[in-house]
């Protein structure tokens, strides 16, 4: 096999309680890519369309993580690399991750899988690094692993996979702006109260036991950030009032999708998601910004070859 077609998911990084660890995984959103072994050593991105990208190997998201992985490796050989991209860049639902992803993803299966899913997200989060000027892996983790992950330590990298309870669904508004992730981490405190720090870890204990036990109740009341999302809401174009909206319609939590300015909703039950996703539309369809709304199932596989 010389080349490989491949789905990189979009992902919610945060998940309210989580900053920074926490992550899962949506299945109605990502890019595709194909990656290719040639005969002329190294890494080349041969095509890019969606959005505007660097095609420079070294300034490309897809490329960088491509040569952490190449350049551990001893190859007489290179790979060239596709984009289609359908997440915009800035969007909050991890489109630096899927490129990150997506390339490592597709050249381990062309070598017969030499490195695992951690190995895997180290590559990628060289990747990722370059978009977000910081080294995280809460949005790399789920579209490699799929469903809910935890990453406990960056340094040595350590992911926890987490159940995912059947019947729980997502709504994701993307509104159609722009936020940086650098910018976002850039409204941040340095400091928080104890009081505050006290919470936010009870509800992250909470929320990831709500998962192994399916109890929607628990996870009801642990999806709040008291932490981040205070200082981030205000970045994000009737934040509130669609957060309003979305527990009025049943959710169990509604919170900022990674930096923003998506904003996520879980729901239990498709039929709930749905409701969720018309008062929504209703908030957004009153204002002058475009936006993208989905339903999603959580995607428990993750990034995959497409036949
Ligand atoms: N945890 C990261 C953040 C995810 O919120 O800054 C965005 O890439």
């Amino acid at each position: 096999m010389n080349e490989i077609k491949i789905f990189s998911p979009a992902t919610v990084a945060n998940v309210s309680c989580g900053f920074d660890v926490l992550g899962f995984c949506l299945d109605s959103v990502g890019d595709e890519m194909v990656i290719r072994k040639v005969d002329k050593k190294g890494i080349r991105i041969t095509h890019i369309s969606g959005f505007d990208l660097p095609y420079e190997t070294e300034q490309n998201v897809a490329g960088v993580s491509a040569l952490a992985m190449y350049d551990t490796l001893n190859l007489d050989f290179g790979f060239e690399i596709e984009i289609y991209k359908n997440i915009k860049p800035g969007s909050g639902i991890g489109s630096s991750a899927a490129s990150a992803v997506g390339s490592v993803f597709g050249m381990n299966e062309l070598l017969g899988r030499p490195f695992n899913k951690t190995q895997l997200t180290e590559f990628a989060i060289k990747g990722e690094a370059i978009a977000s000027k910081c080294e995280h892996a809460d949005n790399l983790a789920p579209a490699l692993f799929g469903g809910f992950t935890l990453v406990k330590t960056i340094n040595p990298l350590q992911i926890l996979e987490i159940p995912t309870p059947k019947d729980l669904y997502a709504t994701v508004i993307h509104p159609q702006i722009e936020i940086k992730t650098s910018e976002a981490r850039a409204v941040l405190p340095e400091k928080v109260k104890l009081q505050d720090a006290i919470t936010q870890w009870a509800n992250v204990g909470s929320f990831v036991h709500g998962l192994h036990t399916s109890d929607f109740n628990l996870l009801k009341e642990s999806l709040h950030d008291v932490i981040v999302e205070p200082h981030r809401s205000k970045l994000i174009p009737h934040f509130n009032d669609v957060k309003n909206a979305s527990l009025k319609a049943g959710a169990l939590g509604c919170g900022i999708s990674g930096s923003g300015p998506s904003i996520f909703s879980l729901c239990k039950g498709v039929e709930s998601a749905k409701n969720v996703k018309v008062a929504i539309e209703n908030i957004y369809k009153k204002t002058n910004i475009d936006f993208d709304i989905h339903v999603s199932k959580i995607n428990t596989e993750g990034v995959k070859i497409l036949k």
